[in-house]
């Protein structure tokens, strides 16, 4: 009773509005202020975000998932998080746990995404998500669609966004600093593909993990070590997004907020044939978007990965004076006055350098993206990357990835009826099919 008045508070309080300042004191008068918190993921990127959302004063970690109890670090957890209970389904443990939990932190392979989160919005909690949201284009819509209508708090993992340097660059785009932007150009050198055969032979699962459920809603594969678990799965199509999926996520995430970008008209692809296995370890994506205040009307937005990203390195708009070279992966905004590179996590720089006279004032300054999720859950702030801004940002990632599966030929989109209009056979790619495990 005690927790259900609390739980009801943080249900309501975040659901009045994404941006809702309580009245001073009101937290206080709730019986346990503390934000309940479970985690399906532990290892990997789930030990970071473990370990940054439980530094926040106000969290209790009461919940730890993970289908191999190995690689989630589940004996470091519980000596850390005594009062928490260990899991290896995530099913078990929002179903025990429910009305404990307020909110769920997801950080699994990209294919759980959904099936996951769902689960836990069902259940009414707030969610961090990582990136790239979902694993095919329609679950973003859906999980958008269903948070808002829950008036869930959400947040998805592309932490840089709320750094300093990504939000000055931002900021500088929208002040026209480099004028109205014509071109974007993105890139990672990563190769997040596989080009060889499938795989044939089988190995033995380890005693720690639950194979059956690291692949839960994916299509049957037989455990070869190494291939899928932990982090490889990343290159195969039935679980991971590709490079595209990896770093283009964080990568167009500045462009798309910075020039108000929505829904694609077209995309295009130039990669090997597909080889209904693995994703291609080079792609290049041109995307055509209406234009926004912040573009010309010529627009356009090219994505490179793979090695030699960024190709066509005779472009102009590629080339850097003074003997400076491209970062390894990032963007670059061409716009009507001038250049501004912008370095995966570093700060931007302009060319000419002339541009950067005219830099205007500002006092914007990083925040931790956990706490900003936290707070917004408590009604003291806003997410920057809540679903209603990151599963538009996903979509359009998820048909980049779609159209890689047909090389060479322009889909026409419409993001309304979410359907490719010229190629019917590219729209089965839009959703998951889901294996009962
Ligand atoms: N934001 C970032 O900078 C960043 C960086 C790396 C990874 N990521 C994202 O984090 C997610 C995980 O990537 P990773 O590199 O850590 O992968 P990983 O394979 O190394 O780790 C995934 C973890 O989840 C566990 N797991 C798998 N299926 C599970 C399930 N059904 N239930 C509970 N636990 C399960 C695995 O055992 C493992 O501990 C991906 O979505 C990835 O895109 C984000």
């Amino acid at each position: 009773m005690k927790n259900n008045t609390r739980r009801d508070f943080i249900k309501s309080s975040a659901a009045v509005g994404s941006f809702f300042i309580l009245p001073s004191g009101l937290r206080a008068k709730s019986p346990n202020s503390k934000i309940c918190t479970a985690h399906i993921g532990t290892g990997g990127k789930g030990r970071i975000d473990t370990m940054y959302l439980a530094k926040h004063s106000n969290v209790e970690v009461i919940g730890l998932c993970d289908v191999d109890y190995a690689h989630g670090k589940m004996d470091t957890w519980s000596k850390q998080f005594k009062s928490a209970t260990a899991f290896q389904d995530y099913r078990e443990m929002l179903a025990k746990l429910d009305d404990k939990i307020d909110a769920v932190s997801i950080s699994t392979p990209d294919h759980t995404h959904y099936p996951a989160t769902m689960d836990a919005m069902e259940r009414g909690k707030h969610i961090y998500l990582q990136k790239p949201l979902t694993h095919k284009l329609k679950e973003a819509r859906q999980l958008a669609e269903f948070a808002a209508k829950k008036g869930l708090t959400t947040q998805m993992g592309i932490q840089n966004q709320s750094r300093e340097a990504y939000r000055l660059a931002r900021h500088y785009i929208q002040e026209g600093l480099i004028g109205k932007v014509t071109k974007v150009y993105v890139w990672s050198f990563k190769t997040w593909g596989y080009d060889g055969e499938p795989f044939k032979e089988k190995s033995e699962v380890p005693g720690t993990l639950d194979w059956n459920l690291w692949l839960g809603t994916a299509p049957m594969h037989d455990y070869v070590s190494k291939v899928y678990h932990p982090g490889q799965w990343r290159k195969l199509l039935d679980f991971g997004c590709g490079t595209l999926g990896d770093m283009g996520i964080h990568i167009f995430d500045t462009p798309f907020k910075a020039l108000d970008l929505k829904d694609p008209k077209w995309v295009e692809a130039d990669c090997r044939e597909p080889n209904g296995f693995g994703h291609a370890e080079k792609n290049m994506v041109r995307y055509g978007f209406n234009p926004t205040k912040y573009t010309t009307d010529n627009f356009t937005f090219t994505w490179w990965d793979g090695a030699d990203a960024p190709r066509h390195k005779n472009n102009p708009d590629l080339m850097l004076p003074n003997g400076d070279e491209l970062p390894k992966q990032g963007a670059v905004f061409v716009g009507e006055n001038g250049r501004m590179v912008l370095p995966h996590c570093s700060m931007p720089t302009f060319y000419p350098d002339s541009v950067t006279k005219n830099i205007p004032k500002t006092d914007i300054v990083g925040v931790d993206h956990y706490t900003q999720f936290l707070d917004a859950i408590e009604g003291k702030d806003k997410t920057l990357a809540g679903f209603d801004y990151s599963g538009p940002l996903a979509e359009s990632l998820c048909l980049g990835v779609v159209a890689c599966q047909f090389p060479g030929k322009r889909l026409n989109w419409n993001a309304k009826k979410m359907k490719v209009t010229n190629l019917p056979e590219a729209n089965p790619h839009l959703k998951g099919r889901y294996r009962k495990f």
